[in-house]
């Protein structure tokens, strides 16, 4: 991994779901934080440097076997620690104190808070003589305001839990910073040594004060200068990539997607006219899209190829139906297009990708570069000749990727585009693909995007489009009968695609849209809105 900021936190991985989440929030006040595996040796972290540490939760018990353990000599390297949740009581187990199930387990011979005065909270018998239990959800929770961790907090707010065990001693040399109703250990701190420990999850916007737990931790605790910006990293990557990249040639496959398209005025940036962009148009793109991507890029990369094999890739798809049949054919297409200009650029040093960084921590290969398994870029590496893949993105956020993009001046509607799938309209057209409903699609769905972008609503939803449904219906226009097509409209508001809500979308904006493509788009003759959430239904219709 790329030394890119001298100031760094690293977030220890046990397994929790919400490590993107803690990364994002972390980098979101500015400092720079990279996700690692729990089995980083203490060496390794030495090496690595942080000026913090933070474990993430897990779905282990800490005291069962086989549960996720870190290499315990990193407590003795002098670097500040914040266990969250699961985190926490590694932190409890590991330095002395007892980590025990949850449950109706009764307060009697565990430690209670009306026995602990001393540590700092004062006693409350709200909570003293109630049993312990396991903690889902929003919690009412008190906090020790004169910690550091909770300066500037509220004597008591909303935080969210998610815990069967709880801390039933808290290790010596540590004090209680914070209690709930049903639990007398929900924060724990040692601040001589820096260690920090929150049964709750910060990094969840349903804990109210969670980002300010957050930066109190990298600010106060730490000592984080909070300098991590997308200037800095622009600057830094440039000078990076001129460094590796010397005066060889580089080749990037540009989709017109945020991530290649911000990859290549990265690259065009740094290595000038060492930069070859072989954008593929396969004319399954959206109304204007690949006039827009060649007007952005042609300016930018003085060899920018656009490859219009619209005609061919609809010769390939004549006559399928199936959604993953016309998927493989476009994806092998997409190669042998890029591939025949590739043997035209001959031997390039290196061939870009736009990877991102949920794609790297996913993986869990973060040394090695990974092909993403989309499919206009997945396969390129056997057959294009190149020495070493470069993922100039590989260690930014999805939003992060977009800020950068706006810092090198790329247009905000291509900076903000939304998903769009590889093989493009072709499975938003349900069956054969010809030229005609192609066309239909387009007008469609360009008259959708207009009006929500018009009604100032395309920021409340995550992707959104027309889809042409293989429904012919019967209608009436003018004094005559129509027999017509009929278009479905989709949209979806989701974290991360693997589930989705349907949108609701204000009837009125509804109304506006369907009207104008029954009198605009030729052929249609009903609008239909899909009201199915992933699961069960998928986000495309193929
Ligand atoms: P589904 O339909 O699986 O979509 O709920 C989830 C997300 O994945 C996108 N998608 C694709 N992206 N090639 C892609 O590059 C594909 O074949 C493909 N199929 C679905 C979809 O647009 C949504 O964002």
């Amino acid at each position: 991994m790329t030394e890119i900021q001298n100031e760094k936190i690293l977030i220890l991985n046990f397994g929790g779901q919400y490590d993107q989440l803690i990364a994002r929030r972390v980098r979101e006040c500015g400092v720079y934080c990279e996700v690692h595996p729990y089995t980083m040796s203490a060496d390794e972290i030495r090496v690595f440097a942080p000026i913090g540490i933070i474990f993430t939760g897990g779905p282990d018990s800490v005291y069962a076997e086989g549960s996720c353990h870190p290499d315990t000599t990193l407590f003795t390297l002098g670097i500040p620690v914040l266990g969250i949740c699961y985190g926490c009581q590694l932190l409890a187990h590991h330095l002395g104190g007892l980590v025990t199930a949850g449950g109706l387990v009764t307060a009697g011979g565990l430690t209670t808070a009306g026995d602990e005065t001393e540590d700092g909270v004062s006693s409350r018998e709200s909570y003293s003589r109630e049993p312990y239990s396991r903690e889902y959800g929003k919690t009412l929770t008190y906090f020790d305001t004169e910690n550091p961790l909770f300066a500037g907090l509220p004597g008591q707010s909303v935080t969210w839990m998610s815990h069967g065990d709880f801390m039933a001693r808290i290790p010596d040399g540590f004090v209680r910073c914070a209690t709930s109703d049903h639990c007398p250990n929900v924060a724990i701190s040692d601040e001589k040594h820096g260690f920090y420990g929150v049964q709750f999850h910060p990094e969840v916007s349903h804990t109210e004060y969670g980002q300010q737990i957050l930066r109190n931790f990298l600010f106060r605790i730490c000592g984080a200068h909070g300098t991590w910006t997308m200037q800095g990293y622009r600057e830094h990557a440039i000078a990076e990539l001129k460094e590796k990249i010397g005066g060889e040639k580089v080749l990037l496959a540009l989709s017109g997607g945020v991530d290649s398209s911000v990859c290549a005025a990265l690259l065009a940036e740094a290595v000038g006219e060492q930069l070859t962009c072989v954008f593929v148009d396969h004319g399954l793109m959206r109304k204007n899209e690949g006039d827009e991507v060649e007007e952005v890029f042609s300016h930018r990369c003085k060899n920018f190829i656009r490859v219009n094999a619209g005609a061919h890739f609809l010769a390939k798809l004549a006559g399928v139906e199936d959604p993953e049949t016309k998927r493989k054919i476009i994806g092998e297409e997409f190669i042998r297009v890029f591939e025949a200009e590739a043997k035209k650029i001959g031997h390039v040093a290196y061939l870009a990708q736009g990877t991102i960084y949920p794609d790297v921590i996913e993986s869990g290969k973060d040394k090695a570069a990974t092909i993403k398994s989309h499919h206009n870029v997945g396969g390129l590496p056997s057959v294009v000749d190149f020495r070493e893949i470069i993922e100039p993105l590989r260690l930014l956020f999805k939003d992060e990727v977009r800020g950068l993009g706006r810092e090198l001046g790329l247009p905000e509607a291509l900076v903000m585009r939304q998903p769009f799938p590889g093989p493009g309209l072709a499975i938003r057209i349900i069956g054969e693909v010809t030229e005609e409903k192609l066309s239909v699609l387009r007008e469609a769905d360009a008259i959708m995007r207009e009006e929500i972008a018009s009604a100032g609503l395309a920021h409340t939803m995550n992707q959104y489009f027309a889809v042409l449904t293989n429904l012919r219906s019967v209608g009436v226009m003018g004094d005559g009968r129509t027999y017509d097509r009929a278009i479905a409209l989709r949209s979806v508001t989701t974290d991360d695609f693997m589930t989705a809500e349907w949108t609701r979308i204000p009837y009125e904006v509804l109304d506006r849209i369907s009207t104008r493509i029954v009198n605009e788009v030729p052929h249609v003759n009903r609008v239909l809105y899909d009201i199915t959430s992933k699961p069960p239904a998928t986000v495309e219709f193929e």
